[in-house]
């Protein structure tokens, strides 16, 4: 692989510091040139406030656009923070998602060996990945996803009807946040849900930035290479109502994929699934518990509750590992040069507060037009369960607001634990009255 500081420094293009081109002043206080050292910080950067980005990131945008940091095999990323930047770059064939080149950079060693050895579309470029997600795009269409309002909605009742009859406090993070979604794409899939601890155990260790690589190479034996692998044999012997089913007997029998790649695809579905979800409704509901006004607001106003999704996804994205990328040939972004094989890392969390797009961008504003957020990504690879994810979301919080007026967090903000070390960013419980 290409070292970028080295290549670009003697290509003679455009090395600066990020921060340079907002004022020479702030070199010295930059943290990618640490005391002058040229020492590059590890990602991800540190947060300040726990429901904002890394203030870093804003500095970056000021800048270049671009940073650099070290991920946790040593290799160095561009960061793409600006909002048109990261559209650019995840519309653009030359940024490819292909885990097999080197330059490839991977979240952890957990997710390398995880999307490695059970391959899928999310880490494929053009044919092949358009072929493969065509198999499951009308799964997720906005036409059967609603269908689907009835039965979410019947998951999120009895769901609240068990917690309200918990001592209190209790966590709604893994009564409720967690557990809609988690039922909802095991249903989807064919997963019998007294499975779910299982799973949750595996997708939590595949998820880590922190799992040894002995714990993601166990987790995933469990999980692709023994459950799901008798799960989709027990499918393929008697096909069910469920995704499973219809990837086997539309797709595998006519020798599209193999029950091979079935067993990844429901692994990526059961983990991005619910994963994303829960992180980001837990993250919302956070946020709510802490400003009453706009809770009442969403009471008294409950059809404001998709634009509050929506400004929930924006404000607090979740997805801050960022969408990974390799560049495939010589590039330029912003007058700086990334070479072919450099490791991209493009930042939506940073996009989504870019005020050259979002005025106030650090405001919650129930009524912005916030449907440009970028969290579901961008182009070609753009969240297939994007509409799954927000009916799921409406759903629950306009449950939560119905049933549960008076929700309240149980203890200080500042004792709560967070995620900085997974996958995906979010709150590790929600102890709460109600
Ligand atoms: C708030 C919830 C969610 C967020 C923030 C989210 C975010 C994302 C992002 C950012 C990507 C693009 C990754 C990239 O460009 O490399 C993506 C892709 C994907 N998501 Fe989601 N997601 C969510 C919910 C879901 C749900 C509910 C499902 C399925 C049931 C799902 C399934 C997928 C799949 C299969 C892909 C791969 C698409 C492709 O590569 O073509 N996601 N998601």
């Amino acid at each position: 692989m290409t070292d970028p500081l080295t290549s670009i420094q003697s290509s003679g293009a455009d090395a600066r510091c990020p921060f340079q081109a907002a004022s020479s002043a702030a070199q010295s206080s930059c943290p990618f040139h640490a005391e002058g050292s040229g020492s590059i910080p590890d990602f991800p950067p540190d947060r300040v406030d726990p429901l904002a980005p890394p203030p870093v990131y804003f500095q970056m945008q000021q800048g270049s656009g671009l940073g650099q940091a070290k991920l946790w095999d040593g290799k160095i990323a561009w960061l793409i923070t600006r909002y048109d930047d990261v559209r650019s770059v995840l519309s653009d064939p030359r940024f490819s998602s292909d885990i097999t080149n080197p330059g490839y950079p991977t979240v952890s060693a957990a997710m390398k060996i995880a999307r490695g050895n059970n391959r899928t579309f999310i880490t494929m470029d053009a044919p092949k990945h358009a072929e493969h997600r065509r198999m499951l795009t009308g799964e997720f269409s906005i036409r059967k996803i609603e269908n689907l309002r009835p039965r979410i909605q019947a998951i999120v009742d009895k769901l609240l009807d068990d917690f309200v009859k918990m001592p209190q406090p209790s966590d709604l993070v893994s009564a409720f946040t967690l557990a809609t979604p988690a039922l909802v794409i095991s249903e989807l899939l064919g997963v019998p849900y007294e499975d779910h601890d299982f799973f949750q155990e595996q997708a939590m260790i595949l998820t880590s930035s922190t799992a040894t690589l002995e714990e993601a190479v166990a987790a995933n034996h469990a999980l692709c290479g023994e459950y799901l692998r008798e799960l989709v044999a027990k499918r393929s012997d008697n096909p069910g109502d469920d995704i499973l089913s219809r990837l086997i007997v539309n797709h595998v029998r006519k020798g599209d994929i193999t029950e091979t790649d079935v067993v990844s695809l429901a692994r990526l579905l059961l983990i991005a699934g619910h994963e994303t979800t829960a992180n980001t409704t837990a993250m919302g509901l956070l946020f709510l518990l802490q400003r009453p006004d706009i809770w009442d607001e969403l009471r008294q106003e409950p059809s404001l509750i998709p634009n509050a999704v929506e400004e929930i996804l924006r404000f607090l994205d979740v997805t801050h590992s960022g969408k990974r990328r390799v560049a495939s040939e010589d590039v330029v972004v912003n007058g700086q040069l990334i070479r072919a094989g450099d490791p991209v890392v493009v930042l939506s969390i940073s996009a989504n507060r870019d005020r050259t797009k979002f005025e106030d961008p650090d405001v919650f504003d129930l009524h912005r037009d916030s449907r440009t957020q970028v969290s579901f990504g961008y182009g070609p690879h753009q969240c297939i369960g994007q509409p799954l994810a927000r009916l799921e979301m409406q759903i629950m919080f306009a449950s939560l607001l119905e049933r549960l007026p008076d929700l309240r967090l149980a203890v200080p903000v500042e004792s709560l634990d967070f995620k900085p070390d997974s996958l995906m960013y979010g709150v590790k419980a929600l102890p709460v009255r109600w």
